[in-house]
C-alpha cells in the first residue's frame, strides 16, 4: 500500500481513454491494416509531441494528432478524407476503459482528489470527459496547453502539484504509458504503472512505485 495520499492524479489516453476505440470503429473501411494503422497513429502522435518540445515549436493536441493520423494514412497508401474526418471525430469521444468509472467512483467516496493531466487540449480533455460521465468524477482536469510543452516535461508535472495544493509525494500518478510513468517519478510523484498491456517498465531514471494490472487495484493501493 502507498501511504498518506491526498490525490490521485491520471494519464489520460491509454489510461482512462482508449486511444484504440476510432480506428476499431471504422475497421470495416481500413480492412486488415487497421490495427498496424492505429498503432503507427498512437505512435507517431507521442513521437510528434516529443519532437516538438525539443525543437521549441509546441502545436497543440489536436494538431499533433491530426498531423500523426495523416502520417500513419499515408504510410499505409490510404486516401479518405471522411475516414479521416470521422477518426478525428471520434478521437474527441473516445471510450473510456470499463475499470475507469467504478475506480474514480470509489476514489471520490472515500474523499480522496482525483485529477486528470494529460497532453490533451482542454476542449479535448472536456468532449472526452464529458461522453464517458467521468467529469463529475474529477476534481481538476488539467492540461498540458497551461505550460506549453509536452510530457515528460517536469513543468507539467508540477502543473499537478501547484493546481491541487498536494505535496509531490502525496499525489499518485497512474499511467500505462511506460515513459510517462518513469517522467512522473523522476519528478517526484508516486507512480503506480499501470500495465494494462503486459508491457515491461521503460529502461528511464525514476523509480516506479507500485505496478498494478487494472484500475480495480487503485483504491486498496492508495487506502480509499
Ligand atoms: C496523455 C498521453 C500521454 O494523456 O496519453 O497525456
Amino acid at each position: 500500500m502507498l501511504g498518506d495520499i491526498g490525490a490521485c492524479v491520471f494519464d489520460a489516453y491509454g489510461t482512462l481513454f482508449d486511444v484504440h476505440a476510432p480506428v476499431s470503429r471504422v475497421a470495416g473501411e481500413l480492412g486488415d491494416q487497421a490495427d498496424s494503422i492505429s498503432r503507427l497513429w498512437r505512435d507517431k502522435q507521442l513521437q510528434y509531441t516529443w519532437l516538438r518540445s525539443l525543437m521549441g515549436a509546441h502545436a497543440d493536441f489536436a494538431q499533433v494528432t491530426a498531423d500523426a493520423l495523416d502520417y500513419a494514412l499515408a504510410a499505409h497508401g490510404v486516401n479518405n478524407s471522411s475516414v479521416r474526418a470521422r477518426l478525428l471525430e471520434l478521437y474527441r469521444t473516445l471510450d473510456a476503459y470499463g475499470d475507469a468509472a467504478p475506480c474514480l467512483t470509489q476514489l471520490k467516496a472515500s474523499g480522496m482528489a482525483t485529477a486528470i493531466l494529460s497532453n490533451g487540449a482542454p476542449d479535448m480533455l472536456a468532449a472526452a470527459t464529458e461522453t464517458a460521465g467521468l467529469a463529475p468524477l474529477l476534481d481538476g482536469v488539467l492540461s498540458v496547453e497551461e505550460v506549453g510543452i509536452y510530457k515528460p516535461d517536469r513543468r507539467v508535472y508540477r502543473l499537478a502539484v501547484d493546481r491541487l495544493g498536494v505535496a509531490p509525494d502525496r499525489i499518485c500518478f497512474v499511467s500505462t504509458n511506460p515513459w510517462d510513468a518513469s517522467g512522473a517519478a523522476h519528478f517526484g510523484l508516486r507512480v503506480a504503472r499501470l500495465d494494462r498491456f503486459s508491457v515491461p517498465p521503460d529502461n528511464l531514471p525514476g523509480e516506479i512505485a507500485a505496478t498494478i494490472t487494472t484500475l480495480d487495484e487503485l483504491p486498496e493501493l492508495v487506502g480509499a
